[in-house]
């Protein structure tokens, strides 16, 4: 798509907020190459690896698309209280799968590693451009929470907010009601939550909609970061043949990220809840989302239905352009 074109809408400014992770490694990857996205940064949280491995992935993936220019932000090492958990069983050892992106590789030139924290960094570019940015957050809310906590006006400053995360009527994915991001960090989502600062979310009984397979992928093109993609989700299906009996895996993030984003005319149900967070000491019930009886908190858009079909094109038509287009 041509951006000067007649008709063709200003492409969007994103701030992409990543535990990356196999499929958050896949929306970075669909992000960074999206002519209608203005990828103006990428902030990192500790959630699904250490936030050494998420910061190196991170640079690392955006630079195998050329994207090196797109700064990436170092952010919360821990949840807001809570000790960090990550999860080596899911997203592999370094946080792709049977893939390691360590290692210095000149051809692919460096990342803009900026020296201020993810939740500065943030703040600095809501402030800075108010009703712009959408905020796009695939991991644990600590640098959304930590950045309301310095006084961020998230809420009213974005022009939305987006997380993938909870579940409201699907079986949890870390305790029974209970999904991962919301589970490494509860009291950063329910400061988020308390603070209207989440427009809309994404919760399990979305992105669950669709399970991608190994055969969904053959068809990207032959490149050697298709190779890169499919050794990663290879390991995810893994974990999910095991964990949920499925011939498959759910690539929450990148479909989060066009469901919000790119085409949000797949989304076929939304529903307005009050949510709040259960930041208790019990580990069954801590980050579970609930139906908050207040009434001075705001609604909070939530797509529970997605046209799996349409959603499933859509992603690996864009991650084919992502893995086949030689970095510029
Ligand atoms: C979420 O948790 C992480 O493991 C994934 O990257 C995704 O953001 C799904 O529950
Ligand atoms: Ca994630």
């Amino acid at each position: 798509m041509d951006a000067d074109a007649p008709n063709q809408p200003e492409p969007r400014p994103l701030i992409l907020d990543v535990d990356t992770g196999i499929d958050d490694m896949i929306a970075l990857l669909i992000a960074a190459t999206s002519p209608e996205v203005n990828l103006r940064g990428v902030t990192c949280v500790a959630g699904n690896v250490e936030i050494h491995h998420v910061a190196r992935n991170t640079g690392k993936i955006l630079r195998m698309v050329g994207r090196g220019d797109v700064p990436v932000s170092i952010g919360a090492a821990r949840p807001l209280q809570r000790r960090l958990r990550t999860a080596p069983d899911t997203h592999g050892p370094t946080g792709t799968g049977y893939v390691e992106l360590r290692g210095e590789d000149r051809q692919l030139g460096t990342t803009e590693y900026t020296a201020i924290p993810a939740s500065r960094y943030l703040g600095a570019h809501v402030s800075r451009h108010p009703g712009e940015m959408s905020v796009v957050a695939l991991g644990p809310l600590t640098n959304l929470a930590s950045a309301i906590q310095q006084g961020v006006d998230l809420a009213g400053g974005a022009r939305e907010v987006i997380w993938m995360g909870g579940t409201l009527e699907e079986r949890g994915n870390t305790t029974e009601t209970g999904e991962w991001n919301a589970c490494v960090d509860p009291e950063a989502v329910e400061a988020c939550l308390r603070a209207g600062a989440i427009h809309r979310i994404f919760p399990l009984d979305a992105t669950q909609d669709i399970v991608f397979t190994m055969d969904d992928l053959r068809d990207l093109p032959d490149t050697h970061l298709a190779g890169i993609v499919r050794d990663a989700v290879r390991f995810y299906v893994g974990f999910h043949q095991q964990a949920d009996g499925i011939d498959g895996a759910y690539l929450h993030d990148p479909v989060v990220l066009i469901g919000s984003l790119l085409r949000p005319d797949l989304i076929t149900e939304t529903v307005e809840e009050r949510l709040a967070c259960d930041t208790s000491s019990d580990p069954a019930m801590a980050g579970s989302l609930y139906r908050s009886e207040a009434d001075e908190r705001p609604a909070v858009s939530v797509a529970t239905a997605i046209d799996a079909d349409g959603m499933k094109a859509e992603l690996i038509s864009r991650l084919g352009r992502a893995v086949g287009a030689p970095p510029s």
